[in-house]
């Protein structure tokens, strides 16, 4: 997968992408991150914003250096990404939706700043409007890393052992189970008995009520989905 990620700040994304699992789908080649500066594309001495039309507070990404960085890439590559753009008022972005861009080869994510994008972005560019939640940041960096890791986890090959994927929260409309490691017995606490017991069939039908009972006590929203 090729991510192109487009920000007034790449600068934030080396420690993330840098780091951990993103790391590793890098160096398998299995993942390649561009960052592109939306100033660098600016037609008018590096400036990116201006004042909302009707006013109000702050400024707004103007649309021509969003317009001319997407398309300086698309003339370079002749790749056509799936579109993200980065907004609060995106459908809220979830697991399954992690599960369908995994499958993407080319994923762009646009990120805003400042009091967003002047609409003619979201009117001119294919994209799909994507929300990490009903709170409003800074900016899109943040969010575009959530869904970086999100998505790139889920790429096959990317962790060692996909088991742990098909069995997190949110498969199958569920929570996980609670999980435990050694010691057996901490400050009182100890291992439920069936997990030390060895019992393949136990155990797993003991993950499976947990989860079960998890997910009606915490989110029983997901729960009344399940037939
Ligand atoms: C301060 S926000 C702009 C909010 C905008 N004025 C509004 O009220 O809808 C600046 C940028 O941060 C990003 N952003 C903020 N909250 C977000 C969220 N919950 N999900 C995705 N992106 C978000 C978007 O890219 C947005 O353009």
């Amino acid at each position: 997968m090729r991510i192109d990620i487009i920000t007034l700040f790449p600068e934030m994304f080396e420690n993330v992408l840098g780091h951990s699992i993103l790391k590793i789908a890098k160096e398998k080649n299995i993942v390649q991150y561009l960052l592109f500066n939306i100033r660098e594309h600016a037609d008018n001495k590096r400036c990116v914003d201006d004042r909302p039309y009707g006013g109000g507070p702050g400024m707004v990404i103007k649309p021509e250096p969003v317009f001319n960085t997407i398309e300086a890439i698309e003339q370079q590559t002749d790749i056509r990404s799936k579109k993200i753009l980065l907004t609060p008022q995106g459908c809220r972005f979830t697991q399954a939706i992690a599960k369908e861009l995994a499958k993407e080869p080319y994923l762009m994510l646009i990120c805003g700043h400042y009091e967003g994008f002047d609409e003619r972005i979201r009117m001119g560019l294919d994209v799909q409007e994507i929300s990490v939640g009903d709170f409003v940041l800074s900016g899109g960096e943040l969010p575009a890393m959530v869904i970086i890791d999100a998505v790139v986890r889920l790429i096959p090959g990317v962790l060692g052992d996909l088991s742990s994927v098909i069995n997190e929260s949110f498969t199958d409309d569920l929570l996980e189970h609670p999980q435990y490691t050694r010691p057996a017995e901490y400050r009182g606490m100890k291992v439920p008995e069936v997990l030390v017991s060895g019992h393949h069939q136990k155990i797993k039908e003991w993950q499976r009520d947990h989860a079960i009972q998890r997910t009606r006590e915490r989110r029983p929203d997901l729960f009344e989905k399940k037939p």
